[in-house]
């Protein structure tokens, strides 16, 4: 896959999953096309039936399920994935369908390194309970014209830390929450990757809860 090297060495990211991985894979291939100049150096899902590992497997990418299942407490899950960072030398955690929190253990010890993908608009359908599909039904109970993707830090809360991107997606009159899904996901396959090689560059300046994109 692609890998570009700066003074410093290749901008290296780490992945997190829980299921399918279709972001994942978008990075996979934008990495490879040279579009994001990053090396993607593992992947690590919650579930050990997560499509992702498998999506990594095929491209190479050193895949692993990390999960209470294999290394007993979550805390013990977070020192393996801490020490893959390590030894990858892991400059950004990215979260695409990663289902499990990140504690402040983790967030510590990777200050605004850690980002996540939500599909809707933040701060607004976001929060507990209102992750994967039922933040589309939600958009639709409501009769919302409008949904979207947020990108943005990960911190102790849910769904709150400082946004770094935002897109919109049109809702249409004929939408199920399964034809909203999929629009907003050809949206995030955009998105991440594009927010990804900007962290790459080194393009992501933030002050405060205010992110500025220098590019
Ligand atoms: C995406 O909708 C993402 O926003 C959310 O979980 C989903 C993961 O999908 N956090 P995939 O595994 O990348 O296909």
């Amino acid at each position: 896959m692609g890998c570009f090297l700066t003074e410093s060495g290749p901008y290296t990211i780490g992945v997190l999953i829980s299921g399918s991985g279709t972001n994942l894979q978008a990075i996979i291939d934008q990495c490879a096309l040279g579009n994001v100049p990053a090396s993607l150096a593992f992947v690590a899902s919650n579930k050990a039936s997560a499509f992702g590992l498998e999506r990594a497997r095929q491209s190479g990418i050193p895949a692993f399920h990390i999960s209470t299942k294999t290394h007993g407490s979550q805390q013990a899950v977070e020192t393996e994935i801490f020490r893959l960072v390590r030894l990858y030398h892991v400059q950004l955690l990215c979260l695409a369908g990663y289902l499990k929190k990140v504690s402040s253990w983790l967030i510590e010890r990777m200050p605004h390194q850690i980002i996540n993908i939500h599909p809707g608009i933040l701060p607004f359908m976001g929060g507990d309970g209102l992750y994967g599909h039922h933040v589309h039904e939600r958009v639709l109970e409501l009769g919302l014209k409008i949904s979207g993707v947020t990108i943005h830090f990960v911190d102790e809360q849910y769904d709150h830390g400082a946004i770094i991107a935002q897109e919109c997606v049109p809702v249409l009159p004929e939408d199920t929450a399964d034809t909203l899904a999929q629009r907003v996901l050809a949206l995030e396959h955009q998105l991440y990757p594009r927010v990804i090689s900007l962290f790459a560059r080194n393009k992501i300046r933030l002050e405060g809860r205010k992110v500025f994109i220098d590019d």
